[in-house]
């Protein structure tokens, strides 16, 4: 199946199924008949995998450090010189092939090597399908804070081969969970059906909805931050669990958290009624996510680091809910952020 990201002359494909990794190389052929060389970017564990079978032995691989880890200056510039080293041309094609932290590392390579070259990506976990391959965002970190160095660099096409999904860790699929949440939650869809929801048609669900969202607001000048739902709290925790610890708190983990908490201060702020915390803890239950900020985290620490996200205008900026559905809020009161966030924590 395919879904659209109708973006003009920039339009393309995201392929979503069993299998379809198979036909990513055809792809890039047919779709740059110029292209001589196609690099290959992974990592070490991933290319380990049996469904790495689809990148032929003649292509060059790159490998990039695992996760979050991939994301920063050194890593990029190590990527960049063997881009140049291969003689890379803008006629060339990068593969990026991995879950959200790659396609970013990959994709912002591929935004800056020669001012810019095509990019293909194979998302291979469930963030990756249903959130961070499409939509042309990449990016790396700085200490300072997640995703703060990027750029906005659209692929050629995007692959989410089911398949690959099989082999993810437990914690990944879990992650993938909370922007899947994030979807459910903004396409207000009733809790009631989640049982009956496969998780291949969760990702479809995920996936055009964004492609609607990126579609309307690509560079993000209004609606596309409604996908930044839950991430105000999820950002800053991530971040801080980050500087002791990389596997503390993955992505999707910290959005769920993010996600209970929104509800939390929307019903505080009276934009909801009680109903709306307990749909939001509903689905978020169901798909197996908790909402437990870690404890050792300082609340002080966390509204201070909240303050800090890119999308946050010197305020606290959050997305909520409302009788109007969904908008961006900025300038929520600092004390009813940490009442909330108190009171939040004091219920686990
Ligand atoms: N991950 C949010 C976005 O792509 O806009």
């Amino acid at each position: 199946m395919n879904v659209q990201i109708a973006l003009k002359d920039r339009s393309y494909d995201v392929v979503l199924g069993q299998g379809v990794r198979h036909g990513v190389l055809e792809f890039i052929r047919r779709a740059r008949p110029r292209t001589k060389t196609v690099v290959v970017v992974t990592s070490t564990s991933l290319r380990r995998q049996a469904w790495f079978d689809f990148v032929d032995d003649g292509l060059s691989v790159l490998e990039v450090p695992e996760g979050e880890a991939a994301k920063n200056f050194s890593a990029l510039e190590a990527l960049c010189e063997n881009l140049a080293d291969l003689r890379l041309s803008r006629d060339d094609v990068i593969l990026s092939v991995g879950g959200g932290a790659i396609t970013d590392m990959a994709g912002f390579g591929a935004a800056v090597y020669l001012r810019g070259i095509d990019v293909v990506h194979v998302a291979t976990s469930l963030v990756g399908q249903v959130d961070a391959a499409i939509g042309g965002k990449t990016a790396i970190n700085l200490a300072a804070g997640k995703n703060l160095v990027g750029a906005f660099h659209q692929p050629l096409g995007v692959f989410c081969d089911f398949e690959t999904l099989e082999s993810l860790p437990e914690r990944e699929r879990l992650s993938g969970m909370g922007e899947i949440a994030k979807c459910w939650l903004l396409e207000q869809r009733d809790v009631s059906d989640l049982d009956t929801t496969s998780l291949f048609e969760l990702i479809e669900m995920s996936v055009r909805l964004k492609a609607a969202i990126v579609a309307s607001d690509e560079l993000e000048n209004g609606r596309r931050a409604l996908l930044n739902y839950g991430h105000t709290l999820a950002h800053a925790i991530e971040a801080l669990a980050l500087q002791r610890d990389t596997d503390e708190l993955r992505h999707g983990e910290a959005v769920g958290i993010g996600l209970a908490y929104a509800a939390r201060l929307a019903y505080a702020l009276g934009r909801v009624d009680a109903d709306a915390i307990v749909a939001h803890d509903t689905v978020l239950d169901q798909l197996g996510l908790h909402r437990s900020v870690p404890d050792d985290l300082d609340t002080m620490d966390i509204v201070r680091a909240m303050g800090h996200d890119k999308k946050a205008h010197h305020d606290l900026t959050f997305v909520l809910a409302g009788q109007g559905g969904f908008e961006v809020v900025p300038g929520v009161d600092p004390e009813t952020v940490v009442r909330v966030l108190e009171s939040f924590r004091g219920e686990a």
